[in-house]
């Protein structure tokens, strides 16, 4: 199959680089001139476990190759795939579709025959008919269908996601798109993975409820933990009490500072206005909403306490800044609330992250970064760990504690527990859901 992709932004590039491993014929489409040079060059713009490997090979065998001549790719695909982004617009909360309909506009003014439009892009229900809509208005004289194909892929694990996915949705309503859907994703059929073949609406929904559902999990679970810090109970053994119910399943339910990432904060957000434009609103996924921003703000207070009262004048060494581990993504990343508010409390903050220095430059003006958590915590009043990176997994507590000034610990993955903090010379320890 020859197929464009067009946006090399984290879904396109991953979506490209993966069905050239397929052995499709792919060309990827971007406008960035700079971008274009480093990927032709073998250089993965992002961090993703895997992905160089897989995008030189592809390079190399002639499967995969990047341009910014749209035209150029379109021409002779049999499927076209949207991949660009659909941030969160300015004032309403709703997804911005501006890049999607002009990537539509120009795919269409550039086909030379008949071809499958795909969108990957996180659309609101209705857009891809809108897609078909335009598209058919700039190109009446040629046969073109349009796919709804929602990702599924989790950051620092993408590749595997796409390999060896769940299950593929796709929403096609005509008999020559589901044909070429099923031909793209027919190398995955030795591993026997299920596809729902259902309309482009139902296929839109299912991307949006799914992630809704997953951040439902976390805020539900992050809910819990603050009355279980009330009663004394141990979330992590209510987890996984909760877990080992098949009909619950023991996925999605650590509680933590909150969730971050470029995902389930923009997906429910637009969830939520389409429901209310549709007069339906999605009450759960408000609150979901509502409680990850209370569960972010109440670490602060959490920090606060450990901190006796008041930042001012406290040196607070932070461990991981990051969404999640094995990634350099910040975006929406609990750090952005917590360390802004740190460092407006009069602390003097000192980060490391194995990967989130390069953005967090940015975004974290007036930290210090450190090489690692020793250097980090070295002479330091609390120290808090956000981000559950592996290196942070079995750090020699005693270490940290006689490195520094007050020996206070704030574990907000729940790594450790207040046995082994005050055993190796902490003598402050908080973690979410486990105590007060
Ligand atoms: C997510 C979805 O998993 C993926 O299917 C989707 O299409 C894109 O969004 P991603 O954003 O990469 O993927 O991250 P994910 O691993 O799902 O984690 C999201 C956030 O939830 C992180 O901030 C993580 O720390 C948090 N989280 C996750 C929890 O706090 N507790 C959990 O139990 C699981």
């Amino acid at each position: 199959m020859r197929i464009a992709m067009i946006g090399t932004g984290y879904v396109g590039l991953v979506s490209g680089v993966c069905f050239s491993d397929f052995g499709h014929q792919v060309v990827c489409v971007d406008k960035d001139q700079r971008k274009l040079e480093r990927l032709r060059a073998g250089e993965v713009p992002i961090f993703e476990p895997g992905l160089d490997t897989l995008m030189a090979r592809n390079i190399a065998d002639g499967r995969l190759s990047f341009t910014d001549d749209l035209a150029a790719a379109v021409d002779g695909a049999e499927a076209v795939f949207i991949a660009v982004g659909t941030p969160t617009r300015r004032g309403d909360g709703h997804a911005d579709l501006s890049y999607v309909y002009a990537a539509a506009e120009e795919i269409a003014a550039a086909l030379t025959r008949p071809t499958v439009v795909v969108t990957k892009s996180t659309v609101p229900v209705g857009t891809n008919r809108e897609v078909l809509r335009r598209i058919r208005a700039v190109r009446p004289d040629l046969v073109i269908d349009v796919a709804s194909n929602p990702e599924f892929l989790r950051e620092g694990a993408a590749i595997d996601d796409f390999m060896r996915p769940d299950r593929v949705v796709i929403g096609a309503e005509t008999e020559r798109a589901r044909k070429v859907m099923a031909e793209i994703y027919r190398p995955l059929s030795l591993r026997d993975f299920p596809m729902v073949q259902t309309d482009l609406e139902s296929a839109e929904m299912t991307k949006y409820a799914a992630n809704a559902f997953l951040a439902t999990k976390i805020s539900f679970i992050n809910e819990i933990a603050a009355l279980c810090e009330r009663v004394g109970a141990d979330v992590k053994a209510v987890a996984r009490g909760m877990g080992l119910d098949k009909r619950i399943g023991d996925k999605f339910l650590h509680a933590g500072p909150g969730y971050g990432g470029s995902c389930f904060p923009k997906d429910t957000m637009a969830l939520a206005r389409i429901g209310q434009d549709h007069s339906v609103p999605q009450r759960i996924t408000e609150t979901v909403i509502a409680v990850n921003d209370h569960t972010k703000r109440r670490m602060i207070d959490k920090l606060i306490d450990l901190c006796d009262g008041s930042f001012n004048g406290k040196r607070i060494a932070v461990l991981g800044v990051t969404f999640k581990p094995n990634t350099d993504d910040m975006r929406e990343a609990p750090a952005l609330t917590i360390v802004p508010a740190l460092i407006g409390g009069g602390a003097e903050v000192r980060v490391t992250d194995p990967q989130g220095q390069r953005e967090g430059e940015h975004l974290l003006p007036g930290v210090r970064w450190m090489a690692n958590a020793y250097d980090a915590a070295d002479g330091a009043d609390l120290l808090v760990i956000l981000t559950e990176w592996n290196e942070f997994r079995a750090l020699d507590l005693g270490r940290l504690a006689r490195s520094m000034n007050r020996a206070a610990l704030a574990d907000l993955r729940n790594i450790y527990d207040r046995q082994m903090a005050e055993r190796s010379g902490f003598v402050a320890y908080d973690s979410v859901g486990r105590e007060a």
